[in-house]
């Protein structure tokens, strides 16, 4: 194993080293010297994190129990809910008074919520849900867009004890309806629209057409929050506007004791088959992660407005703008809209006019606005910036040093932080002290031992690519996938069962220095723009079509995206490609699952290169798309 180094002499390449003010300011100026205490004894590390940064109802006996791995426990026997820590303790300090959220919609509406005013919300809101009949143990699944309520929504569901499942608003009917039976939610909470560009997202009748599947027969109550008023379908009984119910509702309301181990959500992500796997997190663990987290990677102060520009829908949203931020009493910044509408200069004007610190964001978004020219930022003033952040796929160089420079005034470290829906938080990434190099995610985190191995499991020497794993548990991690603990063991616990490892599904690699750099997937995850798909999903959604006997996706790497999507059709017999069947196709895909599964490019061929056991072999046609040599092909059958 390389060991790790940040000695400045030392260092390898091109390396920005943090200032000394920043190292004077930084919450966590140690950091490099608590990490190896961390790796040393994690259990320790964790029990001290556990209470210092959260108040627990009833302490717990053990920091981790490991007793039945890989279903690892952390922090059992404790008492707590993550709304407890979120909202309801801050009633009783300073920060009741505190802004908890600003809200900017893409017309310009604001909205504001103190701790005081966003606990009485979401008071409200959970009130409302239990009129409706949730209790503790429950699912509710939420598809909502980007408004104040999402949030309130989402803790509300957790004040009762209820598990919500999220889907992101970009989803199709389809892809709804399937994660709404697979949770069994007899609750969905919508909106009428969504705002974006201008233009009216039909939340409510996809919601109806999700529910004129299978999924209608789970769905007892739809709860409708209206933002876009515009006609929607409506059924009595089944359909309840969320101003009606609320209207003169109690903003006082219990919070649910939980056990650690209790579920806390599911969040539905992409795997290798087309069946929707619902990542589960629990109680008290992810809370001691994501909170330890944000504190000290992105420096959270208590002056500090915070803008994570995810969408609350992934788990960048759950962790880092709903949760996270919440939990450590800081001021969130949220905006509805999307980063180049009604023009590219948006985010820029939005930082300086609510005088935003933190900006966390994902290498799509900077690169499609560097590609505007410098001129947008420069008309605004972003001196207010102090740290910036980097998620969801490898950020190349350019794009960094864009970022860095341009946006950051050559003053504003860039956390560039590599994790996943399983890991619930950063895993490896910088903090404002660790020496930063332009498209490495750095070392990983404290009490988080990764390493880049060989299929036999010795680690690679500097610079040679291998598995990325995690070899001991976290708090942060997955605890099951739902309804299926066979799938847990199988997709991330199997390729290094003997060691009894955490496999990533990533492919990476450990420079000189010990630094990590992401490759990719090596395995049918397919990232666009950031937001995570599987080939199976697609590849099942063009199978649907009447004409397609058969189809295989592959992500081809694109400069503005990170991936494409390239698909590959055979038809039935007799029919023949065309390019309008080519756009037809397009469009059923972007209807089925949604506008980011959509293709780039179809392709339509009489066979798909297959292994003699009837595996489609996508390895050879990335290569062949993007003009590679096609390898080992000894196990081709045609
Ligand atoms: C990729 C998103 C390089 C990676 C939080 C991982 C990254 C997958 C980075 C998880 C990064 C995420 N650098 N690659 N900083 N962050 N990835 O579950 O392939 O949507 O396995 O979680 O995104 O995607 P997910």
């Amino acid at each position: 194993m390389v060991a790790p180094t940040t000695n400045q002499d030392d260092m390898h390449g091109e390396v920005y080293f943090p200032s000394a003010e920043t190292i004077a300011q930084a919450n966590v100026p140690n950091y490099l010297a608590l990490r190896e205490e961390a790796l040393a004894d994690p259990v320790a590390y964790w029990d001290k994190r556990a209470k210092e940064l959260l108040d627990w109802i009833e302490p717990y006996d053990q920091v981790l129990d490991d007793s039945n791995a890989p279903f690892y426990k952390w922090f059992t026997g404790g008492k707590t809910n993550l709304v407890h820590n979120a909202l309801d303790r801050h009633q009783n300090t300073a920060v009741r008074n505190k802004q908890a959220m600003i809200w900017v919609g893409e017309n310009g509406d604001v909205r504001t919520f103190s701790y005081r005013q966003l606990w009485q919300e979401v008071n409200r809101f959970a009130n409302v849900l239990k009129g409706l009949g949730v209790k503790k143990g429950d699912t509710v699944t939420i598809y909502m867009g980007r408004v104040p309520e999402l949030p309130m929504a989402m803790l509300a569901t957790l004040k009762l004890g209820a598990v919500h499942s999220v889907v992101y608003g970009g989803f199709s009917s389809t892809a709804l309806a399937s994660r709404i039976e697979d949770a069994q939610s007899k609750v969905l909470i919508t909106c009428d629209g969504a705002w974006l560009r201008g233009k009216v997202i039909k939340l409510k009748d996809i919601a109806d057409e999700a529910l004129s599947s299978e999924a209608g027969k789970v769905v007892e109550n739809v709860v409708v929050y209206q933002r876009t008023q515009h006609e929607v379908n409506w059924i009595e009984g089944r359909d309840h506007w969320y101003h009606d119910l609320s209207d003169g509702v109690s903003k006082v309301c219990d919070t649910e004791v939980m056990d650690s181990e209790d579920p806390q959500f599911i969040l539905y992500t992409s795997g290798t088959t087309g069946r929707p796997k619902g990542v589960l997190h629990t109680c008290g663990g992810y809370q001691v992660y994501t909170a330890t987290t944000l504190k000290y990677v992105f420096d959270v102060k208590p002056e500090d407005v915070y803008w994570c520009a995810a969408d609350p829908g992934w788990i960048t949203g759950h962790s880092y703008i709903v949760y996270a931020p919440l939990l450590l009493g800081a001021t969130n910044f949220i905006y509805e809209g999307a980063p180049n509408f009604p023009d590219p200069g948006i985010w820029w004007r939005l930082i300086e006019e609510w005088g935003i610190n933190i900006l966390y964001t994902a290498p799509t978004a900077i690169r499609g606005l560097m590609r505007f020219g410098d001129e947008h930022p420069n008309a605004s003033d972003l001196s207010s910036l102090r740290l910036l952040g980097s998620v969801g796929e490898p950020i190349n160089p350019e794009a960094w040093k864009w970022y860095y420079n341009v946006i950051g005034g050559e003053r504003c470290p860039i956390m560039d932080t590599w994790w996943q829906t399983e890991t619930g938080g950063f895993m490896i990434t910088p903090t404002p002290v660790v020496p930063l190099k332009p498209g490495s995610g750095t070392l990983p985190f404290t009490g988080i031992s990764a390493d880049v191995v060989r299929p036999d499991g010795t680690s690679c020497d500097a610079n040679e690519d291998g598995y990325l794993v995690v070899k001991t548990p976290w708090p942060g991690m997955a605890r099951t996938v739902w309804g299926d603990p066979d799938r847990f063991v199988d997709v991330y616990w199997s390729t290094f069962a003997d060691q009894g490892w955490y496999f990533t599904g990533d492919s990476a690699k450990r420079d000189e220095d010990g630094y990590f750099w992401i490759i990719g997937r090596m395995d049918d995850v397919i990232k666009v723009s950031g937001y995570r798909l599987g080939t199976a999903e697609v590849e099942a959604a063009l199978g649907s079509y009447p004409d397609v006997a058969e189809s295989a996706v592959i992500g081809v790497p694109d400069e503005l995206r990170g991936n494409v999507i390239h698909a590959y059709c055979i038809l039935n017999q007799g029919l023949e490609g065309s390019d309008e069947l080519a756009a037809i196709l397009k469009k059923h895909v972007r209807h089925e699952v949604g506008p980011i599964a959509m293709p780039s490019k179809i392709t339509f061929v009489d066979s798909l290169p297959k292994t003699r056991s009837g595996k489609i072999m996508r390895r050879l046609l990335k290569a062949e798309a993007m003009g590679k040599p096609l390898g080992d092909t000894s196990t081709l059958a045609n």
